[in-house]
């Protein structure tokens, strides 16, 4: 089940999401948070660390899983999640870094799966979406039922993320990604939509009959997913 807002424009959306997740930190300090990267959710984490250095949320007690991270990039390469990850929000939190998790080598065939559930699963996952409908990066063909794999990019997927590259022949050709049935474990998914050339994606994700042409569908037989939308 859906409950849609819609906000007058993208910093409005931002301070919503924080407040979110800040009560989730509250009524559970020791939440295991579902992860996501992208443009979409950089307020989000601003805010995050804004309100972790004035004292107002703690990660001290919180574990975090990534949706998904890229093949063959090293941690410290700066187009690396786990880099956007400490970048964005981790360095500037009270987090344990042995408590955060991105999927690597080895996470396929259910141990990242297998990881988040040994931890409690997921409480609340957020996620972005990509301009075909992808979430975390289930291309569109994904089946419903998919766990932690490695993944091929498609090269529309590749030609929008090659914005953080140098060049698109930089982009990594495969990722390692939570699978549809991993995000739909979570208790609670926060959906971000930012920019009017995400709507039709949203739309149809929607709209259309759940199917995997469109991943992001596959929300639909959730009972519990908020969306935030902002042009
Ligand atoms: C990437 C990520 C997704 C993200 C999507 C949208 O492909 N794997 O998790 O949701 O991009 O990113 P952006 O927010 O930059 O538009």
């Amino acid at each position: 089940m859906f409950s849609i807002t819609c906000f007058s424009n993208g910093k409005e959306l931002d301070i919503a999401a924080a407040d979110v997740f800040s009560e989730q930190l509250r009524q559970k300090p020791s939440s295991v948070l579902g992860l996501a990267t992208g443009s979409t959710p950089e307020g989000l984490y601003a805010l995050l660390s804004e309100k972790c250095a004035r004292g107002e949320i703690s990660f001290r007690d919180a574990e975090t899983f990534n949706l998904d991270e890229y093949a063959g990039l090293s941690p410290d390469d700066p187009n690396s999640y786990g880099f956007y990850m400490r970048d964005k929000l981790f360095s500037h939190t009270d987090i344990n870094p042995n408590k955060t998790h991105l999927p690597g080598k080895g996470d396929e065939n259910g141990a990242y799966d297998a990881k988040i559930a040994a931890a409690g699963g997921i409480d609340l996952q957020l996620l972005g979406i990509g301009r075909n409908g992808h979430i975390g990066f289930n291309e569109p063909g994904t089946p419903f039922e998919s766990t932690t794999h490695m993944a091929e990019l498609t090269e529309s997927t590749r030609a929008a993320n090659s914005r953080f590259f140098a060049s698109l022949s930089d982009v990594p050709e495969y990722a390692v990604t939570m699978g549809l049935s991993t995000i739909m474990q979570a208790k609670k998914i926060l959906l971000l939509i930012k920019g009017q050339e995400k709507f039709r994606a949203f739309a149809a994700a929607y709209l259309d009959a759940p199917s995997p042409c469109v991943p992001a569908s596959v929300l639909q037989l959730h009972n519990d997913v908020e969306v935030f939308i902002s042009s």
